[in-house]
């Protein structure tokens, strides 16, 4: 805890938005006494709040342009989240000369890189270790901690409303839909769960560790995004059969020739793998460096003190620095401005599951068999499960590694095929 030394000013803190981080935050900061909340913005004055009893009426305001230029607050903190009026607040915050703490993956990963050169100029920072997998510390390990390593994967389970749903599906062994429905009946997903299960929240949270850890700036519409949408319980079950997990994976790793393979989908991964033992609303990341070899770090990845955790963990960064010397010091400071090249998902090398229906009649394992071998896609292991009531079989294959690009080569022969009914799911297996 940080406490106040007498000779010291109190730093100020503006911030931007009550909701159910916001309020986290501020119960975080009331064991504070160096750091005094200015002012609090909100939408609507008469909601009702459970605030900490420092904040009184008088600090809170709708007029949150108030709060950014300020000259008196030293940190605006964004809890708001989506993009507008956020960037257009942080942004005149910089150009205010106010540091940032902010918890907005969205911002960050798609306006980072405007927000980070304007930062520099202003000689400020702009922390965001909230904005990826709420409670768990991963931006400040990686970029302090972890400082010394040339890290070569990171992997996670960064979405928890995706992970809630896996879970279900795996433990119940019912639909994606009806898992969903029951999420959102339970406050676990939300009622717009766009976001997080179309992969898109996902690949937000892979491309800001992608950055960090490999120095660069990712576009986040490069980043290869695939949600959980199509997949059913015998997809699950058949993993678990096969001595693997299902899971929603945000993956970069850097190539020998310094591209960046990075991607979110979902994946078997290797029961042993340690995020195969995150379940429920839990997130996890997976970090390969040069020094530190493999760590896994696991908790939640939202939620209101959670998230105020990391929130406040990063405005106590900022109050040490700037409490003492008035200055941010450089390391904090993004130094990166050049962009990643990216692997196209074509080119990246996985393994494959894949669900075929086809015609139950001689000789039609030995089609695909004979189209896998013409496209040097070499097969694993391959099952049928009987004969279905329509009288189709359902076979189940696994490949060995190979180039993405061979397996569409040979799917979309497949489907040519007369005897194949359907492709029922690819899923790539990462080894
Ligand atoms: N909606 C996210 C999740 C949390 O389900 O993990 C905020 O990023």
């Amino acid at each position: 805890m940080l406490s106040v030394d007498n000779n010291k000013k109190k730093i100020k803190v503006g911030l931007l938005g009550a909701g159910i981080v916001g309020t986290g935050v501020l119960k975080a900061l009331s064991k504070h006494d160096i750091i005094e909340v200015k002012k609090v913005g909100v939408r609507d004055l008469n909601k009702k709040r459970n605030l900490p009893k420092e904040i009184n009426g008088s600090t809170l305001t709708t007029n949150l342009d108030d709060i950014v230029n300020d000259p008196e607050i030293d940190i605006v903190v964004e809890v708001l989240g989506g993009i507008e009026p956020a960037r257009e607040l942080v942004t005149k915050a910089i150009k205010n000369k106010k540091h940032i703490v902010t918890a907005n993956k969205d911002l960050i990963a798609t306006y980072g890189a405007e927000l980070f050169d304007l930062a520099r100029e202003q000689n400020v920072q702009i922390q965001f270790e909230a904005s990826v997998c709420g409670g768990i510390p991963i931006i400040n390990t990686l970029k302090q901690t972890l400082s010394a390593n040339t890290f070569t994967k990171i992997m996670g389970i960064l979405n928890g409303t995706t992970n809630y749903i896996l879970t279900e599906m795996l433990n119940k062994n019912e639909s994606f839909e009806k898992c969903l429905k029951n999420a959102q009946a339970l406050g676990y997903a939300e009622s717009d769960p766009t976001n997080d299960i179309s992969g898109k929240d996902a690949a937000y949270k892979i491309a800001i560790l992608a950055s960090i850890a490999f120095n660069q700036r990712i576009k986040i519409n490069e980043v290869y995004t695939e949600g959980i949408e199509k997949i059913t319980p015998v997809d699950i079950q058949l993993a678990e059969e096969l001595g693997y997990r299902l899971k929603l994976i945000g993956l970069a790793a850097k190539d020998n020739d310094n591209r960046i393979d990075i991607r979110v989908h979902p994946a078997f991964i290797k029961k042993t793998n340690p995020l195969a033992s995150v379940f429920g609303g839990n997130n996890g990341v997976l970090v390969r460096g040069d020094l530190v070899g493999e760590l896994t770090l696991i908790g939640l990845g939202a939620g209101e003190l959670p998230t105020a955790s990391s929130v406040a963990g990063d405005i106590n960064l900022l109050v040490a620095q700037i409490s003492h010397s008035g200055k941010p010091h450089p390391q904090f400071i993004c130094q990166h401005t050049d962009y990643a090249k990216i692997k196209p998902i074509s080119e990246s090398i996985n393994c494959y599951f894949l669900r075929i229906k086809t015609e139950d009649k001689p000789g039609v394992v030995g089609q695909l068999g004979t189209i896998f071998g013409k496209n040097e896609v070499s097969i694993n292991a391959l099952t049928q499960r009987g004969i279905s009531t329509d009288k189709t079989a359902s076979i189940t294959l696994l490949t060995h590694s190979v180039k993405e690009e061979k397996v569409q080569n040979a799917i979309n022969e497949i489907k040519k095929t007369g005897s194949v009914k359907q492709i029922e799911n690819v899923i790539r297996v990462l080894e």
